[in-house]
C-alpha cells in the first residue's frame, strides 16, 4: 500500500503538527478546518512553527519552503478524494469522528486508510458502525508534534495486517519512533500519565507542597521536561478533564476520576496556557502560579 497523499481533518494543535511532519517527510497534505477562521489560525500555526524549526536549525529554509509548498489548506472535505491515507484530529467526540468518517467513506477511494488521532476513545468505537472496520487505525501523536518522536499505533481487532503495517511504516517515514499498542482506551501513555497529573491535582488539594514545588520536584527528582502543572497547563485542562471523564467512564477507577479542583478551574474556562490561565498566569511577562 503506497501513501502520497495524506489528509489531516483538523488544524488545531495537533492538526497542524501531524500537518508538518507529513509534509516535511515528502507527503502532498491536505489540510481541513472547518470554516475559514479556524483554518487560517491553524495555517498561521503551522507556518509560525515551521519558521521556528528553521529558526532553530532542525529544518533547512528549504525544507521549510518545500513542506509549505505540499500542505493546501482547506474547509471542503471533498478534498479528501484523492487520499491514500486520512488522519483525524477533531475534537475529542465519538459522533463528531463517526460523522466525519462516515463522510469520507463516501468521499474516498475503497482502498483509503482511516487513521484517528483520538486520545481516550478507542478505534473499535470510532468504527462501529463502518462496513470498512479492517481500514481503521490508530495513529497517535504526541503534543508538540514536531518535538516529540512517539507515535503510538493502535490495532484493534478488524484491523487488516497491511493497514497497521502501512500505517506504522508511515510513522516511522516521517522520523517518528512508533509503538504497537493494543485497542484500550488511552493507549499506552494517556492510561500512565493521566492518573499521574490528576495525582498531581490531588496532592495540591491535600497540600502537599506549592504548585512550583511539586513542578520542581518531578523536574529535578524525576527528571520529568515538565512538572504535572506546566504539562497540564500545555495539554490543556479542558483537554485533560475530557480526556480523564471518558477513561472514568471505561474503567470506573478512581485514579480516572477528575478531582474537583480540576472541574471548578475547567467551569470557569482556566483552560492553561491558550487560555492565559491554568495553574499558572500566563497574562504577565513570565507565567506565576495562579490564584486557585
Ligand atoms: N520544530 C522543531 N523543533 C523545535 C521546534 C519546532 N517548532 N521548536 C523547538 N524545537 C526544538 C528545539 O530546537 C530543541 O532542540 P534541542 O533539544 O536539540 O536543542 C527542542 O525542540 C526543545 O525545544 P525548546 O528548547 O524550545 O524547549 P524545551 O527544551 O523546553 O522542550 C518540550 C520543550 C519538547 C515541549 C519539552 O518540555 C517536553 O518534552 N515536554 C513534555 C511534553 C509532553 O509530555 N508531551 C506529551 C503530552 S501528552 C499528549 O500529547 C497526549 C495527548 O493525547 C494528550
Amino acid at each position: 500500500m503506497k501513501i502520497s497523499k495524506v489528509g489531516v481533518a483538523g488544524c488545531g494543535i495537533m492538526g497542524s503538527g501531524i500537518a508538518q511532519v507529513a509534509a516535511l517527510a515528502g507527503y502532498d497534505v491536505v489540510v481541513r478546518e472547518v470554516n475559514k477562521t479556524l483554518l487560517d489560525i491553524g495555517l498561521d500555526k503551522l507556518k509560525k512553527s515551521l519558521s521556528k524549526a528553521a529558526d532553530k536549525e532542525k529544518i533547512s529554509q528549504q525544507d521549510m519552503e518545500d513542506a509549505l509548498g505540499r500542505i493546501h489548506g482547506t474547509i471542503n472535505l471533498e478534498e479528501f478524494s484523492d487520499c491514500d491515507l486520512v488522519i483525524e484530529a477533531i475534537v475529542e467526540d465519538l459522533d463528531a469522528k463517526q460523522e466525519l468518517f462516515t463522510s469520507l467513506e463516501e468521499i474516498c477511494p475503497k482502498n483509503t486508510i482511516f487513521a484517528s488521532n483520538t486520545s481516550s476513545l478507542t478505534i473499535s468505537k470510532i468504527a462501529a458502525s463502518s462496513a470498512k472496520k479492517g481500514r481503521y487505525v490508530g495513529l497517535h501523536f504526541f503534543n508538540p508534534v514536531m518535538q516529540m518522536p512517539l507515535v503510538e499505533v493502535v490495532k484493534s481487532a478488524a484491523t487488516d495486517e497491511k493497514v497497521f503495517d502501512t500505517a506504522f511504516h508511515f510513522a516511522e517515514s516521517l522520523g517518528k519512533k512508533p509503538i504497537t499498542c493494543k485497542d484500550e482506551t488511552g493507549f499506552v501513555v494517556n492510561r500512565l500519565l493521566v492518573p499521574y497529573l490528576l495525582d498531581a491535582i490531588r496532592a495540591l488539594e491535600t497540600g502537599v507542597a506549592s504548585i512550583t514545588d511539586i513542578d520542581k520536584g518531578m523536574h529535578l527528582g524525576a527528571g520529568h521536561p515538565m512538572g504535572p502543572f506546566t504539562l497540564l497547563d500545555y495539554v490543556g485542562l479542558d483537554t485533560t478533564y475530557h480526556i480523564a471523564n471518558i477513561m472514568f467512564e471505561e474503567f470506573g477507577e478512581e485514579r480516572f476520576s477528575p478531582p474537583n479542583l480540576l472541574k471548578k478551574m475547567v467551569e470557569n474556562g482556566m483552560y492553561g496556557k491558550k487560555s492565559g490561565r491554568g495553574f499558572y498566569d500566563y497574562t504577565g511577562e513570565k507565567p506565576v502560579p495562579a490564584e486557585l
